[in-house]
């Protein structure tokens, strides 16, 4: 059995790669595992210091989609990390043991600076905060002394760092306190956005989980297809049906994928109609998701209960650590 952390940043409803690349990964752990899921809220407020309008009921769209994708509070505990101040604490002794320069080599974050600096708003200045955002989730992790991190590829380079602080940390306080934790990556294909770039919000190209049928049929009539593909009945490519086709490798059985193959090969299967079917298959994928989603909505208060409850376990625990983390450096 590991100890198990995770979190996501709260940016308001998640989305099919979300759900697919990290919550159903979370879902299979949770059965035999001790798992804890929290929102990074702190971590969202590194790029989003100046817009936090909506950072309390992004916090809680979070919480309703995981709840609705299969979380299980009873077997998982689910928490906000700015109600567990003792996270910004053990994240102050990390950060005196972390070198600068492996803060600044880190490749993920050096992504999240370009992107900020390319949107050349008044507030793109890359923010001590920001610098310190692999530090702030090595302390998410220690702060339990998780085992193992479920996380997207994206996220494998942060905790090649948490390692890093780990390995430091006992080396230099001459102690095995913390343990070294692993990724796990999840076995399912990458799904990519609508217009074929990778599935994001700021590009306007995701199927949210929160989306309702109709829409969610109808975001599916726009995604590309074979591109050279004019008339009905001219053969199809699907290996160059650049996201029609990757989402039936995703959503549909092996008999489905081969009929749509054979098919779209031979001119048999208009790109439209072969889309309406995907969207019929994705829907039926998502349906109980959805009732889940409106029960959650319908029953704010069981959700603030939940967070609440997962809180207040998860800082028992914090605690804990803190106190030996103290204790270990020798503090005061
Ligand atoms: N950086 C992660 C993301 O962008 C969220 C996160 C914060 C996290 N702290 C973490 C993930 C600790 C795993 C462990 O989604
Ligand atoms: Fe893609 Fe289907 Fe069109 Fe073939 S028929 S190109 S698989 S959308």
């Amino acid at each position: 059995m590991q100890r198990i952390v995770s979190g996501m940043r709260s940016t308001g409803r998640l989305h099919l790669g979300h759900y697919l690349g990290v919550i159903q990964n979370w879902v299979e752990l949770q059965d035999s595992n001790e798992c804890y899921f929290f929102v990074a809220d702190w971590h969202a407020l590194t790029t989003r210091y100046d817009n936090t309008k909506d950072l309390r009921q992004d916090v809680v769209d979070v919480v309703i989609d995981w709840l609705a994708s299969g979380i299980n509070p009873e077997k998982s505990t689910i928490y906000v990390q700015s109600l567990i101040p003792e996270i910004a604490e053990l994240n102050i002794y990390l950060s005196m043991v972390t070198p600068q320069n492996w803060v600044e080599r880190d490749p993920t974050l050096k992504d999240m600076a370009k992107i900020l600096r390319e949107k050349e708003t008044s507030n793109s200045q890359i923010s001590y905060g920001l610098m310190g955002y692999p530090v702030l989730m090595s302390a998410d992790i220690m702060m339990l002394n998780a085992t193992a991190v479920p996380v997207g590829i994206d996220q494998v380079a942060h905790i090649e760092i948490t390692r890093d602080i780990v390995r430091r940390f006992n080396n230099i306080y001459k102690t095995d306190f913390f343990n070294e934790p692993t990724p796990v990556l999840n076995h399912c294909s990458l799904i990519c956005g609508l217009d074929g770039n990778k599935m994001s919000k700021s590009y306007n190209n995701d199927i949210k989980i929160s989306d309702t049928e109709e829409v969610t049929a109808k975001k599916i009539m726009t995604a590309i297809t074979d591109r050279n593909r004019i008339r009905r009945d001219d053969p199809g490519h699907p290996e160059q049906c650049e996201v029609a086709f990757k989402y039936w490798q995703i959503f549909g059985n092996d008999e489905q994928i081969d009929a749509v193959k054979c098919e779209c090969e031979k001119g048999l299967r208009g790109c439209a109609d072969c889309k309406r079917q995907l969207g019929m298959l994705v829907n039926e994928r998502l349906n109980d998701i959805r009732e889940r989603r409106l029960y959650y909505e319908a029953h704010l208060n069981e959700v603030h209960q939940i967070i609440r409850n997962g809180s207040d376990k998860t800082r028992a625990e914090a605690k804990k650590v803190l106190y030996e983390v103290k204790n270990i450096i020798g503090m005061y």
